[in-house]
């Protein structure tokens, strides 16, 4: 295929808008899969995706289309549509030339068409709209173009209305994407002139137990054959072009399976197998050319920058190597997944990851158990804040310095402090009017502040708040989607850092301070977190036979105070005269329960315990 005979484009939409199903019909249309009536999303590989019916990593397929009697190669690329996942997103537009925007005709545009669409812009691509599930009782095809108008700029004559679970008008799409989307544009030198010098843009990689890296990319420029020796702009800025490079040893295309084909033109998107062992070989981003002729690397990708962090222990130590293994191939997959060492007291060596959001750690998490078998403890999620402290003779600062503080650990001493500074987003919400007055009293609840607030239909309203990070990494999703009965959607980006008044809330026990329980909270809702951790303390910590004072505190201030009163406890008090068997069977017993237990000081817990508060 000449570059003029392909087509690399993506389908990007708000999540369950039908993207799987439109790929599905897009490739059985073009007999690169059997036809079935039933769903089979087969880009979405991933068990945790089929599970969740949501799409978490971008996967690719070509297939041949004919048109007007000339066959064309189309390169389609799947993406994910979640908000926490848009990192994936961009990364596959920049292997494509166009995108095929897809909104749900029940649904409307949601805030996720919207981040997509600005993101296609972004990367100067053309759009070919598109209205799916026109056969639903529900469709509001009106609405809707009223809708993409108003927001998205698109004239309704432009749009194709489509039913991707029935294979309605599926032709149509495959025309608008031969005919309205540019070819990619390679050097003027056919990409069958061997002189052409190779340019290929890695854009993703998966790892496989026994072939290693298998790394995505679109060639730009020259051919990439099997055999080839190869290196790239990463690895000889790194090591010097004549030490590092790779054989190629396996090249092909997704159909979706993979397909050897031993050559990749210009202008294509295959998978190249090549001997990169680890997360650091293959970078995504990264510029791969024939060994000892260099060309210059295309602009390095953004960097996913991770809002959300949590500590990971394995639930057993002795695991710690292996669940290192695991994150290690997992990160290959996953490069919006940032990962540092930490360490706690009683749960050993851990890790301290950093992740786009929630649903992406929890993925995250459920494909670390699915794909790699580790069990782990996952803290409470928390936001970087930072500290600007003041100048400081003794501790050698001359001017003011900023401090990220990510962990209870990081917080400075008050009196250094010239003020903190949290992580702030601006929020889109796009709602059924009739939801706004009590979306509106939920972002005010959680100290947002509203920043704009308009009708992109006669029904649908656009609100967009500034908000704290920390207020919408718990469960601020949650409660939006139950006030508005599911039906209003939310995007945000990052909005820079806003002044606050912070602290952090110890927790002693008997007057020891139980550093794992620390915590970093906005001045007034601190007594509250005191007070509350002291009572869930109070209830789960296994009575003494001593008694317990459990306090919160803030520096030297006691803020909050539960007693734990003694027992007595006489493991053999039921047992009465001599049967000895039956007292070494309740010995036997209150050994095993010791060894659930931890011990702060000399208050035994059980383990259980920190994993609980670590969760909350
Ligand atoms: P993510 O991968 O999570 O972003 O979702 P998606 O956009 O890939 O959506 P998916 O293809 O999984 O479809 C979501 C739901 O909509 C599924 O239950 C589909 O069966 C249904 N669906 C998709 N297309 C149509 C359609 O044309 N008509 C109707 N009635 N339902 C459809």
């Amino acid at each position: 295929f000449s570059p003029e005979k392909i087509r690399n484009f993506g389908i990007i939409a708000h999540v369950d808008h039908g993207k799987s199903t439109l790929a599905d019909r897009l490739l059985e249309f073009t007999g690169a899969i059997k036809e079935s009536s039933e769903n089979k999303q087969v880009l979405d590989k991933l068990q945790v995706e089929r599970e969740r019916g949501i799409t978490v990593k971008a996967q690719s397929a070509s297939v041949v289309y004919k048109h007007k009697n000339e066959d064309y190669l189309l390169n389609l690329i799947d993406t994910p549509g979640h908000v926490d996942f848009s990192y994936e997103v961009s990364r596959s537009l920049s292997a494509c030339q166009g995108v095929i925007l897809l909104v749900d005709a029940t649904q409307g545009v949601q805030a996720q068409t919207l981040a997509n669409f600005l993101l296609s812009m972004e990367h100067g691509l053309p759009v070919i709209p598109v209205i799916n599930k026109i056969d639903s009782p529900r469709a509001n095809v009106e609405k809707v173009e009223q809708e993409m108008l108003n927001v998205l700029d698109v004239p309704a004559s432009e749009i194709i209305h489509i039913s991707a679970k029935f294979g309605q008008n599926i032709e149509k799409v495959l025309e608008a994407i031969v005919e309205l989307l540019p070819p990619p544009v390679c050097d003027e030198k056919s990409s069958y002139d061997s002189s052409a010098l190779l340019k290929a843009l890695l854009f993703d990689s998966t790892y496989e137990k026994f072939r290693g890296v298998i790394a995505n990319v679109a060639i730009l420029d020259g051919t990439l054959r099997k055999n080839d020796i190869i290196s790239s702009v990463y690895l000889s800025q790194k090591d010097g072009n004549s030490k590092s490079f790779y054989e190629v040893k396996e090249v092909g295309l997704m159909r979706p399976e993979h397909v050897a084909t031993n050559v990749l033109y210009a202008g294509q998107v295959g998978y190249i197998v090549c001997g990169m062992k680890t997360v650091a070989d293959a970078q995504i981003g990264d510029t791969l050319f024939h060994h000892k002729q260099p060309v210059i690397g295309l602009p390095e990708f953004k960097k996913a920058k991770p809002v959300v962090f949590g500590e990971m222990f394995p639930s057993e130590q002795t695991q710690y190597k292996n669940l290192e293994a695991a994150l290690n191939r997992l990160m290959l997959n996953d490069r919006s997944v940032t990962k540092t060492s930490s360490k706690s007291f009683l749960l050993g060596p851990g890790f301290r990851i950093g992740f786009l959001g929630l649903l992406h750690m929890d993925v995250f998490c459920q494909r670390l158990q699915q794909e790699f078998g580790a069990n782990v403890v996952m803290t409470r999620p928390t936001v970087p804040y930072k500290a600007i402290l003041k100048a400081n003779k003794r501790l050698q600062l001359k001017d003011e310095t900023e401090i990220v503080i990510s962990t209870p650990d990081d917080y400075p001493d008050n009196g250094l402090v010239k003020e903190f500074l949290q992580p702030i987003i601006t929020g889109t919400i796009i709602s059924p009017a009739r939801y706004s007055q009590s979306i509106i009293e939920l972002c005010v609840s959680r100290n947002g502040s509203a920043v704009s607030n308009s009708y992109i239909s006669d029904a649908t309203v656009m609100l967009q708040y500034k908000l704290p990070l920390d207020e919408i990494v718990t469960d601020f999703y949650d409660r939006l989607k139950s006030i508005s009965s599911g039906y209003a959607s939310f995007d945000y980006e990052e909005a820079g850092f806003e002044t606050v008044n912070l602290t952090k809330v110890d927790v002693l026990l008997n007057g020891e301070l139980v550093r794992e329980f620390s915590k970093i909270c906005t001045l007034e809702k601190s007594r509250k977190l005191g007070v509350i951790t002291c009572s869930k303390l109070k209830e789960m910590i296994p009575r003494q036979p001593f008694q317990v004072s459990i306090q919160a505190a803030i520096g030297k201030s006691i803020i909050a105070r539960q007693n734990l009163p003694a027992v007595k406890k006489d493991v053999l008090a039921k047992c009465g005269g001599g049967d000895f068997s039956r007292k070494m069977k309740l010995l036997q017993r209150e050994a095993e329960n010791q060894k659930h237990l931890r011990a702060i000081g000399n208050i035994k817990v059980p383990k259980d315990l920190f994993v609980k508060m670590l969760r909350e």
